[in-house]
Formats: structure tokens, sequence, C-alpha cells
């Protein structure tokens, strides 16, 4: 069991400005999830990775990103610079040292890291809700704003992540029903070749959510 990350260096003033996996929404535990799969995928991610370069998009507390440095040392991006102070923050309570840098999804990084990075976690903005919530001036608000079916910021992830991964990289994804996983594993397969499996699968409430794993298809 590798420890879940401490988050007690966190104050309410820091859950009005950054998303708090416990409290959002009720019984949200799409973070626990998360962490649940990557502690189920260490010894692939170790052994058959054997990663260099590991990222969170959209890292919020930092809490996710701190089990994966507990594991590998990595990197995280965010849109609000309150997130990338607070995943830092988290990095150090739980001495465990970060990149984190304040950019929109990964356009800071590309095209540096070009096929560059072995594992990339998103627990993306997924809830379904009126387009314009995804440009919301509520930050916390577009930490969980997903538009059109929940899909509008996957939509805009899943090819950078085809810019981003290596080769023999990993992609993790957090997704909930509405999001039509199935969809976007067609869509991964037709449009960049990547295969797919439901790593993980929980009921949380009302809320259906499934890690899915992406990997590029072997011969390509
Ligand atoms: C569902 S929350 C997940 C937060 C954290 N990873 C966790 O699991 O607790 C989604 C996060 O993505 C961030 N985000 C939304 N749009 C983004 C963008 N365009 N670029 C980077 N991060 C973004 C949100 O602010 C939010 O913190």
């Amino acid at each position: 069991m590798l420890p879940t990350p401490n988050l007690d260096h966190l104050s309410s003033e820091d859950y009005e400005k950054v998303y708090n996996p416990a409290a959002v929404s009720l019984l949200l535990e799409d973070t626990f999830l998360f962490l649940d799969t990557l502690e189920d995928e260490v010894r692939f991610i170790k052994d058959d990775i054997k990663p260099c370069i590991c990222l969170e998009i959209g890292s919020g507390t930092g809490c996710i990103s701190t089990f994966l440095g507990q594991i590998l040392g990595n990197g995280s991006t965010h849109i609000n610079p309150h997130a990338t102070a607070t995943t830092i923050a988290t990095g150090h309570r739980n001495s465990v040292l970060l990149d984190a840098i304040t950019t929109d999804l990964t356009s800071g990084l590309l095209p540096r890291l070009n096929h560059a990075v072995d594992v990339i976690c998103c627990n993306p903005p997924y809830v379904v809700t009126p387009h314009e919530d995804v440009h919301s001036k509520n930050i916390l608000e577009r930490s969980w704003a997903g538009g059109i079916n929940g899909r509008e910021v996957i939509d805009q992830i899943l090819p950078l992540v085809n810019n981003l991964l290596s080769k023999n990289g990993v992609f993790y994804l957090l997704v909930i029903n509405e999001n039509m996983p199935d969809e976007i594993c067609e869509k991964m397969r037709k449009e960049h070749q990547f295969q797919s499996e439901v790593v993980k699968f929980r009921l949380a409430g009302r809320e259906k959510q499934y890690i899915l794993k992406f990997k590029r298809c072997i011969d390509n």
C-alpha cells in the first residue's frame, strides 16, 4: 500500500481556488480512483515503461502528481496559477520534488517534449455543463466544467497526447459514462492508432467513473 499524499497543509482558502478531491461535488472520488489505478499499475509502469518523464495535465492540489512522484518522479501542468503553487506545495509536504508549470493544457511543453513523455495522467474537467462554463471566469467552475457531453476539454487533450507520448508510453484518462468512453477509445484508435482498455471502474454516487489506459498500437 502506497501512502495517499498528505494534503493537511491546504486551507479552506486554498480550496476556494483549487479543485478539492474530497468536496467539490457529492461523493467525488475521481482523484482517489486515479490513485488506486496507479497503485495497481506500478509494476507495469516501472518494468515495462521504465519512464524518464511523467506528466499530469490539470494537477489541482497535486495529489496525483505527488503520488506519481513518490513512485517515479514527474511534472505537471495547470491553467490555474494557484493550482501550480498548490501542486508544488503538496510535493514539498510529501518530500517529492515536482516541476509544475502554469500553461493551457500542454502548450508550454510542445514542441519541446514531442514524443518524449512516457506516462501521462489526466483527471480532466468531465462534468456535462453548458458550453459557456468551460470558459467561465470562475476558475473553480472550470476545474470540473466539461461542456457538451463533458467532452470539450477531453477532445482537446487527445491529439496533444498523441504529440507528447513516447513510442512506448502510456496515457491514463478518467472519464464518466456521459463522456461516451467507447467513442473516445474509437476516436483514439482511428485518428491516432492507440489501443485502449478500461483498467478501473467505480460507481461514485450516480457517476460511473472509468480509468481508460491508452498505448500506441504495436505495429505503429
Ligand atoms: C477534475 S480536476 C482534477 C484535479 C486533480 N488532478 C485531481 O484529480 O484532484 C481537473 C483540473 O484540470 C484543470 N484544468 C482545466 N482546464 C485546464 C487547461 N486548459 N489547462 C490545464 N489545466 C486545466 C482544472 O483547473 C482542474 O484542476
